[in-house]
């Protein structure tokens, strides 16, 4: 195998490198564009080309060719790439653009042509845009209307004409050609007079809906009559004017004028008229309207009694950065039902003097640094459905019905962003509300009572980050109808959650997200059958108990985000429910070992589930920190072949071993006792003078044949009889081998019939024979007692009846053979018999 694999790897491994070399040759060749979008889109920027690369495909959509030096366009010019929707042509130091350069584009939608110093345009420039909507020709050096040949393009929909140099807003007659104008920006040009009939082309068409846009502009004079008439969707008129005086003067000349939207002021970084004047608006009293916007003025006079004179019957009113302190005269009867102050100087809410648009039905007064008082209360408002109060310095005592004591339609109240607010559960008169927001407004509670108990339709509750902290499920009392609520950055009393939402049953989303949470009871969620969404992430949670988030069956998305829980268990994976489609368990402790395979198997399994999945990030073990939790190698949890293959091997060889030992327990124990015996022997003196091995079945033929006539004869044999001399309390191999072998000079073995079938005495017998060879000891007396199968007598004792050092005596009951055999026996236990003295003086 590795000889023939070596090759190929080599092969593969060169390969490799020239295709290496290769894109790297190819890297340093400059390839003017990137594909920002393969064979669609192409960016090809300030790479000073001079033509449409010819590597950009036909198919192409999108084409960025700006900051290049394109100069000249001539006809067919984007042939290459017909079925362009987007070209961006700025500053490309394009001066001519002759007929039909853009012909083949049928498709092209956007043309941007930004600060190109146009000095020729053919009549035909623009012919075969039959598709264009937005013709941006900022910057082009286009002094005239009237020499621009764009007539035909009537499916124009915004015309930028911004930064150029164009002095009359004479509108040419092709302008009644453009039906889809919808924009058209005259912004930052040299427009000083504004005449009667410059506009006609505008009333030629019912053109509902046009911005015009005439800010940056230095106007010292609108005709009157001008925009007789005229109807429009948008007119916008920010630093438009020369001076406050013409201003004055122009506003009236906007007598006749309907429009939707009118934005007059300045912006913030460019404040040509700071000061606001005394029926600066008076104009505006012609004007059809039905939003008034007034943008960034500085000054005002102390008297602005004449600010709302011919505004307050506009619908919507939005003020926007003024310098204006206070509020001082409102007009009776006034129809204004959206009144919104952004940016403004109020210290005080003057909630008196609002009151007196007795119409209104939306307020919104935000983003005032200086707004801090409250004091005042609201009149009656029977309309009044929004007040939006939020981003301001509010701090103030009782909230909130005694501040809204006569606007029972009042639904929306945000509060959020403001100082601090004392919420005292005084909403009596604010049954209907719907929607409340406090978010990231310090509220001054208790957490044990039930602010809320009289809010039974709200629907959506915020007090995220109110510096709440829950003591009780008191605070959520009342509530039937939440379906929104959202309260993180707070904390629970002990950091648990417990029965807290038992009253809420209706809700669908829960943030309690950022509460330094460690515990959630089991039951916390019993109640939130509901619910569609949890977030409860930036907590410290250990674990996702699976009893606690059961009862959360119609849950769609669960954001578990940043806790300290280190694995899913089996049963948390079961309860989350079908109907889950996001879940985010990102920036948590997680455990990457083979104990958590199943959760690990689980994570590869449900990538479609998982939101962040890149921060799904091992914690431990050590050595697997920082690794993504899809990394995770799960193979390394099965062990290889190879390692199954030895261990079965080594548990068979194991197993065998233990049978054999079972088996061959006798056999080993004696080989144990025999080699220890081996080193005693010596030492120990010989006391018997023959061991005898015999069936129980024959003891009684033992006794009185054998031993009695040679223990009692003289001289006497001393003989060793396991029944009797055994040491008690000893395991019998022992006994065997240390009193019976070791302590005697012969053995004799008793053969009967009973004897050959004992498979103890075989193994008696067996002991015997080895013994006899390993400590070459004297012989086995083998006596054959009565009637034995010869031929199982043969096949026991095998060879050991012929060895010299054996005897074999067969006892019979005739008087002469019994003779012999005593003759032939003591002959043989005599030899070697060392005599005590005692014997000797008995002899
Ligand atoms: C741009 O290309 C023109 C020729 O097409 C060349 O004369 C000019 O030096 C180039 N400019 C730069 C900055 O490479
Ligand atoms: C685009 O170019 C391919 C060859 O590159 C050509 O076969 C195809 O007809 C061209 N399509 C158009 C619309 O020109
Ligand atoms: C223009 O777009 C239409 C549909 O969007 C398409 O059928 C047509 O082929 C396009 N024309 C060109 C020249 O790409
Ligand atoms: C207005 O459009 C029509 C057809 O759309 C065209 O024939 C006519 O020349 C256009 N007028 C101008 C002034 O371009
Ligand atoms: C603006 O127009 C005035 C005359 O109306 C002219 O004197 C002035 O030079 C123009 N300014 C620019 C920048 O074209
Ligand atoms: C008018 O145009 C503006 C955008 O320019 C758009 O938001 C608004 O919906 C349009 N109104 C009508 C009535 O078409
Ligand atoms: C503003 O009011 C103060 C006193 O209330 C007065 O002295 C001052 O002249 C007023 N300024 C103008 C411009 O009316
Ligand atoms: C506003 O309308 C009311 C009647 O609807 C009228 O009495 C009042 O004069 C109007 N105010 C203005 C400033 O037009
Ligand atoms: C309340 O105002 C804040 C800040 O303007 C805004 O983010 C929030 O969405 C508003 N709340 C509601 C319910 O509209
Ligand atoms: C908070 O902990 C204290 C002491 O550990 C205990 O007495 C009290 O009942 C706990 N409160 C809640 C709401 O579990
Ligand atoms: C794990 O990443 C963090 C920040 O990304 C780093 O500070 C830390 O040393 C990294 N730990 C290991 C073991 O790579």
């Amino acid at each position: 195998m590795p000889s023939r694999a070596a090759p190929t790897a080599l092969t593969l491994g060169v390969l490799l490198q020239l295709l290496l070399v290769l894109s790297l040759l190819a890297g340093c060749i400059p390839s003017p564009c990137l594909e920002v979008i393969p064979s669609t889109a192409f960016r090809c920027t300030g790479q000073n080309i001079s033509g449409v690369p010819a590597e950009i495909p036909n198919t192409t959509l999108d084409l960025d060719l700006s900051f290049n030096s394109l100069k000249l366009l001539s006809s067919n010019y984007f042939s290459s790439v017909p079925k362009l929707q987007f070209l961006d042509l700025s500053r490309c130091h394009i001066h001519t653009i002759e007929d039909n350069s853009f012909v083949d584009l049928y498709n092209l939608s956007t043309l941007i042509l930004t600060a190109n110093s146009l000095q020729h345009l053919g009549l035909a420039a623009f012919h075969g845009l039959t598709s264009l909507k937005k013709l941006v020709l900022v910057e082009t050096s286009i002094s005239s209307l009237s020499d621009l040949p764009i007539g035909h393009l009537n499916t124009l929909q915004e015309l930028n004409l911004g930064h150029n140099n164009i002095a009359s807003l004479k509108l040419p007659k092709y302008f009644a050609n453009l039906t889809s104008l919808r924009h058209l920006s005259f912004s930052s040009n040299n427009i000083t007079y504004i005449s009667k009939g410059d506009l006609d082309a505008l009333r030629e068409t019912n053109r509902l809906n046009l911005t015009l846009v005439l800010s940056l502009n230095n106007i010292k004079y609108i005709q009157s009559g001008s925009f007789a008439k005229i109807h429009l969707g948008e007119l916008i008129l920010r630093s438009s004017f020369e001076n406050l005086n013409a201003m004055h003067s122009s506003l009236q000349g906007l007598a006749g004028l309907q429009v939707n939207r009118l934005i007059v002021g300045e912006f913030t970084n460019i404040l040509k008229i700071t000061a606001f004047q005394n029926g600066l608006l008076s104009g505006l009293c012609q004007v059809q309207m039905q939003e008034f916007v007034l943008m960034c003025f500085r000054e005002f006079d102390n008297d602005t009694d004449t600010l709302f004179d011919c505004i307050g019957n506009v619908t919507t009113i939005r003020l926007v950065d003024l310098n204006l302190e206070t509020l001082s005269e409102v007009p009776m009867f006034s129809q204004v039902k959206h009144l919104e102050w952004k940016k403004c100087k109020f210290q005080e809410l003057p909630a008196e003097k609002l009151s007196l648009f007795k119409e209104l039905r939306v307020l919104r007064i935000t983003k005032s640094k200086d707004l801090n008082g409250f004091e005042q209360k609201f009149g009656s408002l029977t309309h009044l459905e929004v007040v939006d109060l939020s981003e301001n310095r509010l701090s103030f005592l009782t909230c909130c019905s005694p501040k809204f004591p006569r606007s029972p339609n009042l639904k929306h109240l945000n509060l959020s962003f403001n100082s601090d607010i004392s919420l005292t559960g005084e909403f009596a008169n604010l049954r209907n509300l719907l929607y409340l927001d406090l978010q990231h407004t310090k509220l001054i509670h208790h957490g044990t009572y039930p602010v809320f108990l009289l809010l039974q339709k709200l629907i959506y509750l915020d007090i995220s980050y109110t510096k709440t902290h829950v003591m009780s499920h008191l605070i959520f009392h009342g509530l039937n109808s939440l379906q929104v609520l959202k309260m993180a950055g707070n904390s629970f009393e002990n950091n648990t959650l417990t029965n807290n939402f038992e009253n809420v049953r209706r809700l669908r989303i829960l943030d309690i997200s950022s509460c330094k949470l460690v515990w959630v009871d089991q039951s916390t969620f019993n109640a939130l059958s509901e619910l569609k969404e949890l977030i409860i992430s930036n907590n410290k949670l250990l674990t996702f108990d699976p009893v606690t988030y059961k009862p959360l069956q119609a849950l769609t998305a669960l954001d578990f985000s940043n806790n300290q829980m280190s694995f899913l268990s089996d049963s948390a994976l079961e309860i989350l429910p079908d109907s889950l489609v996001l879940l985010d368990i990102s920036h948590n402790l997680f455990e990457c070992s083979c104990t958590h395979l199943n959760f690990l198997k689980w994570v590869k399994e449900k990538q479609d589930l998982l939101r962040n999945k890149h921060s799904m990030i091992c914690h431990t073990p050590a050595y697997m920190k920082n690794m993504s939790l899809s990394n995770f190698d799960m193979s390394s949890c099965h062990p290889n072949p190879t390692t199954v293959a030895c261990s079965v091997t080594v548990l068979l060889a194991a197993g065998v071993f233990l049978f054999l030992i079972y088996k061959y327990y006798f056999q080993l124990y004696y080989s144990l006792v025999l080699l220890s015996g081996c080193k005693h022997s010596a030492e120990r003196g010989d006391i018997y003078d023959a061991f005898v091995i015999h069936s129980s079945k024959d003891q009684e033929w033992v006794m009185k044949e054998l031993v009695e006539p040679l223990e009692e004869g003289k001289p006497p044999f001393q003989l060793c009889l396991y029944f009797r001399d055994f040491l008690p309390g000893v395991p019998i191999v022992t006994n065997i081998i240390q009193e019976g072998f070791l302590s005697s000079r012969n053995v004799i073995a008793v053969i009967s019939a009973d004897f050959l079938e004992s498979k103890w005495c075989s193994f008696e017998f067996d002991i015997a024979r080895s013994w006899q060879l390993v400590e070459g000891k004297a012989g086995i007396i083998m006596i054959i007692l009565g009637e034995v199968d010869k031929t199982l007598l043969r096949q026991r004792l095998g060879l050991s009846r012929y060895l010299r050092r054996n005897t074999y005596l067969e006892w019979k009951n005739k008087e002469i053979s019994r003779h012999i055999f005593w003759r032939q026996l003591t002959s043989v236990l005599l030899e070697g018999k060392k005599w005590n003295h005692e014997e000797i003086k008995l002899m």
